[in-house]
């Protein structure tokens, strides 16, 4: 049996510690967590994440309270009860919406960041996963939110997307993979209606935020052992120079603690981004509504152009350049591949994408690629359009392919 002080006043740090062991706690996670100096305000974007998602839980609470899962009461319970009966309401739902947009703003620059400096390496490869299982679940997570105010596009977005899976109950594969029925089967009916509506109230307010949490817990403990990447991707001796920064030689350490010292950059940089984020609130929150939203759900009317929002477009003109099953086969390869990332980049380097030859122009390449993607989506397949885009798809898929082979014959940079 453990030594409890009968003296210890209840709830005091020797009273919790005895009983929680909060001062280990606090050492393993945050004063003894240890930071490179060597790294620039893009490493705050993982902790402007872990903010931006708590806004969005917080509004999520609030807008709850309101929202009807009913194919009859929905449109009005979002577009006319929260946004002009309850107070305040319109100001939750804006913070919803603009924090669902600017996350995946922020998830592309935090996913780019760790491609360029080579994060994903190296024993960091369970950071990355984690960081793409994460992706994948806040994709699901935004598109089961798109469905719930029951406007134009939320019903016709759910009608195309799950139109996808069609491919699985005609003749996918030769028929190898076939399901008759499934597309019936994931939207409860023949269209989307009121057992659509609540299965995708319940995967987006709470299974899906329960998934998005436990991974984020994933998240940060594949952090703890391999620690962030820096800009030159050196490999630090950690403890050594947790030593010196203890001993009192801060100067001469290559790291600084978590708590306070990195917190504190932290704080300032989410500072920054919080002052744009409320300026779009209040003054551009139109940007994260599409207009024909505000048109209530009409099986009968399709809008003459369905668009998915703009984190997804790239994938989708991925989907859009083949023809059906092809096209599923292709919109599956681009969400998958970016898991395979640290497996098909051959080159021991860790190093920015600057200093690794080809891989610098293959990473630039995939950037403006998956920007010429989105905004190719968001234009009608019409006239020169469809070939742009489906040369970009090819790009696209041609830069996965030859990612082995660059990669193979890259030189090693010397470290630093
Ligand atoms: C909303 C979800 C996410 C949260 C809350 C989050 C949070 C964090 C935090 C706090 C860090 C440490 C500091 C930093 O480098 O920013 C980090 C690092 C990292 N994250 Fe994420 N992340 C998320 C999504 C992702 C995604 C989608 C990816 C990519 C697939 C990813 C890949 C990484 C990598 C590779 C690192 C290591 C960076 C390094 O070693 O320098 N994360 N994340």
């Amino acid at each position: 049996m453990a030594h409890f002080d009968p003296n210890a006043r209840p709830f005091s740090k020797k009273w919790l510690n005895e009983r929680l062991a909060v001062e280990t706690l606090e050492r393993v996670l945050s004063t003894e967590y240890w930071i490179p100096k060597n790294i620039n305000f893009l490493w705050a974007m993982g902790m402007v994440l872990a903010a931006t998602f708590g806004l969005l839980v917080i509004s999520g609470i609030f807008l709850l309270m309101y929202y009807i899962p009913d194919t009859q009461k929905a449109f009005d319970s979002v577009n006319y009860t929260i946004m002009s009966q309850v107070g305040y309401g319109w100001l939750w739902r804006h913070i919803h919406g603009v924090a669902a947009s600017v996350v995946f703003l922020i998830i592309y620059i935090h996913m780019f960041t760790g491609i360029y400096y080579g994060s994903y390496k190296k024993g960091r490869e369970m950071i990355w996963i984690s960081g793409m299982l994460l992706f994948v679940t806040f994709s699901g997570e935004a598109f089961a939110g798109y469905v719930l105010p029951w406007g134009q596009m939320s019903y016709w977005a759910g009608m195309v997307i799950t139109n996808l899976f069609e491919g699985f109950s005609a003749d996918f594969m030769g028929g190898a993979l076939n399901f008759p029925g499934l597309v019936e089967w994931i939207r409860g009916d023949y269209v989307p209606g009121q057992a659509f509506i609540g299965r995708f109230f319940m995967l987006h307010v709470f299974l899906m935020p329960l998934v998005i949490i436990a991974l984020i817990v994933l998240h940060f403990g594949a952090l703890r052992i391999p620690h962030v990447n820096n800009q030159d991707g050196e490999e630090i001796d950690f403890e050594a120079e947790a030593e010196k920064w203890k001993a009192g030689h801060r100067k001469e350490s290559k790291v600084i603690p978590f708590k306070p010292v990195f917190l504190s950059k932290d704080v300032f940089v989410l500072g920054i981004y919080f002052l744009f984020f409320f300026y779009l609130v209040f003054y551009h929150f139109e940007f994260a509504m599409d207009p024909v939203n505000f048109d209530p759900a009409d099986g009968l009317k399709t809008p003459p152009h369905i668009y998915p929002e703009w984190y997804f477009l790239w994938s989708y003109e991925v989907l859009r350049a083949f023809s059906k099953n092809p096209g599923l086969v292709w919109f599956g390869f681009a969400q998958v591949i970016f898991f395979l990332l640290p497996f098909l980049d051959r080159s021991p380097n860790v190093a920015p994408a600057s200093r690794r030859g080809p891989f610098k122009i293959w990473f630039w390449l995939l950037l403006i690629d998956m920007i010429g993607l989105t905004i190719l989506g968001k234009l009608p397949p019409v006239g020169i359009f469809t070939p742009i885009g489906t040369t970009f798809a090819y790009i696209f898929i041609a830069l996965w392919f030859a990612l082995p082979f660059i990669t193979k014959m890259e030189k090693p940079v010397g470290g630093k």
